[in-house]
């Protein structure tokens, strides 16, 4: 039998819904049930998209507005679809991300102020019309309160965007969720609030009802 092909299934949500933990037991869950995967991560997961990571990351809220972030993330999109993602789904893999376009039509287009409209014609011009579109996107969703506060303890460099305020969270929550409701096939609205085993529970449950794994 001929390898099944690929699948590209993608993580979204605000900050602290905690999409790394679950990114990293799907691959394991699925490597479990015999297929290839690839993680990978938004921005970053590829060499010279890692290095425009750094400057959206670290520093101070004020250094980027919205469509400088807007442009240097679709930079690194597109070096990170050429190098990883477009290469390991030809391989037959099947590419696990942390973060993909979704994330920019939330946090630069509705929580930004840019508008859908810049960035669907931004990502148009960066990636293409036949650039891969997520299979499967699992929308991760937890009170605004309860995401800060478990970004925050976290501590490190990578705060950026957590030093925005209150009220930014709760547009970018908002966002993912009309995302989420205006795409019903490809998304998947999931409870981040439970503990970690239990969202990957409901994960599987999604993934093996839609793409039967
Ligand atoms: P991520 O590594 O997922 O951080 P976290 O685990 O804290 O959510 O993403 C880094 C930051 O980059 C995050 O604060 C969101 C931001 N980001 C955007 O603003 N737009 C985008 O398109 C992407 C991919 C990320």
């Amino acid at each position: 039998m001929p390898p099944s092909p690929g699948k590209f299934i993608t993580l979204e949500g605000g900050e602290g819904t905690g999409k790394s933990t679950q990114a990293r037991l799907l691959q394991a869950a699925l490597r479990q049930r015999g297929l290839e995967v690839a993680l990978t991560r938004e921005p970053g997961g590829a060499p010279g998209a890692e290095l425009i990571r750094k400057l959206l990351v670290e520093g101070d809220a004020a250094r980027w507005d919205a469509m400088s972030e807007a442009l240097l993330l679709f930079a690194a999109r597109r070096v990170h679809l050429r190098e990883t993602i477009i290469p390991a789904l030809n391989r037959g893999e099947w590419v696990v991300c942390d973060r993909f376009t979704d994330s920019t039509f939330a946090y630069q287009g509705d929580a930004g102020g840019l508008g859908r409209g810049a960035i669907e014609r931004l990502s148009a011009i960066a990636l293409g019309k036949d650039s891969p579109v997520p299979d499967v996107t699992l929308v991760l969703d937890i009170p605004v309160e309860l995401g800060l506060a478990r970004a925050n303890s976290r501590g490190g460099a990578e705060n950026r965007f957590e030093s925005l305020g209150t009220e930014f969270h709760q547009r970018l929550r908002d966002s993912f969720l009309q995302i989420a409701k205006s795409e019903p096939v490809r998304c998947a609205l999931i409870d981040a609030t439970p503990p970690p085993e239990t969202v990957a529970a409901d994960i599987i449950a999604v993934l093996a009802s839609r793409l039967g794994i």
